[in-house]
């Protein structure tokens, strides 16, 4: 078979992650550590979502330093742009394009029982804006623009990925073929990561609380200090069972880090207290962490290149959605302009 051809097969991965802060050990796990390693089966696309984070109020000048270091960060985890599409959000307008296009094939009522919608319009009382509503057909624009396959992300983004289809499968049955059905790619252990400090909810890097999440470029000793402080359960046996939220958590993390299976750990901690084992999910997971610090030091001490990758993305970016963004304007009916 010819290699062009092979190419041509390879099915295409994309995913994207918000610039709201540092990423999280939950992002790394659930997401990142897995897009670098899609990136020789398949065509991958990864970006940095700079207009979602637009829902909520941001500081400008924070803003652009995060999504700089977010872009950098993405390079340090192990995304090559040699091998990969990367880019930022913002220097693609088909997104904002498609996203308009596609909230008109969108009803309230979806919209309304989106349960990420539910928690941020509660969480920010004073500020319930359209775009946090309208939210998931942005997200829905971004991938089907690449015509994707797969969209690997953590497990709180499963609904977004149902809305997508859906919206995708409306708008062939009234147009016709024209966005591919895109397939949630969610990791087995690792897809929800919970709060150090309050196991029940979901490790996020916009906590106020910094003893709740370990971030990608904690050093060693911060990250020991916060498994050590996680909060656990009164009981003393390292076992994976319900209501012991915290155990379960760092009994994950460690699983994943190590590939140990739960009875493998539980059999390795048999006789010991928490204190040893906290210990030692910390000493496993110092070491990813360590390369991706040394990594983002280089990257974002070179600001020329950092520009050349994300101007070199955005171009491709745009000429790749300009195809499904031409079919889509023709189809729903607007006027050709050229
Ligand atoms: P964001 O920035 O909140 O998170 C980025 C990725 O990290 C995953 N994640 C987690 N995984 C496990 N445990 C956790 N505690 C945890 N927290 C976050 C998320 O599931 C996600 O995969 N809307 C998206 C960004 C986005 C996007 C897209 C993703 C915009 N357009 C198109 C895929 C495709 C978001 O806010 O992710």
């Amino acid at each position: 078979m010819e290699e062009t051809e092979k190419a041509e097969r390879k099915k295409v991965i994309l995913s994207g992650i918000q610039p709201t802060g540092v990423f999280t050990l939950g992002n790394y796990i659930g997401a990142v550590k897995n897009w670098g390693k899609m990136q020789d089966e398949y065509h991958c696309a990864y970006f940095i979502a700079d207009l979602h984070s637009l829902t909520i109020r941001q500081d400008p000048a924070a803003l652009r330093r995060q999504s700089l270091d977010a872009f950098a960060l993405l390079l340090a985890c192990g995304i090559d742009p040699e091998k990969s599409l990367v880019f930022i959000q913002s220097h693609v307008p088909t997104h904002s394009e498609l996203s308009w296009v596609l909230s008109c094939y969108t009803q309230f009522g979806e919209l309304s029982r989106m349960t990420q919608f539910k928690d941020k319009s509660a969480r920010h009382a004073d500020n319930v804006n359209a775009g946090l509503f309208t939210y998931p057909a942005l997200m829905a624009a971004d991938i089907l623009l690449y015509q994707a396959d797969m969209v690997p992300v953590g497990d709180d983004q499963r609904q977004h990925l149902e809305f997508t289809r859906d919206i995708a499968t409306r708008f062939n049955n009234l147009y016709g073929s024209t966005f591919k059905l895109p397939e949630a790619y969610i990791p087995k252990a690792g897809a929800r990561v919970m709060s150090l400090q309050e196991p029940t909810k979901k490790m996020s890097k916009s906590d106020e609380n910094q003893n709740a999440f370990i971030t990608i470029l904690d050093e060693p000793n911060v990250i020991i200090n916060k498994f050590k402080r996680a909060v656990t359960d009164s009981e003393k046996e390292v076992r994976f069972s319900e209501g012991k939220d915290g155990i379960n958590n760092l009994m994950t993390i460690y699983s994943v880090f190590t590939g140990k299976t739960m009875e493998q750990i539980e059999a390795e901690f048999e006789g010991k207290g928490y204190g040893d084992f906290k210990l030692a999910v910390g000493e496993v997971v110092v070491e990813e962490p360590r390369e991706v610090r040394e990594n983002f030091k280089r990257y974002i001490a070179d600001k020329a290149y950092l520009e050349q990758v994300y101007r070199a993305g955005a171009e491709k970016a745009a000429a790749i959605s300009a195809r499904t963004m031409t079919k889509v304007k023709k189809k729903v009916g607007l006027l050709a302009s050229l």
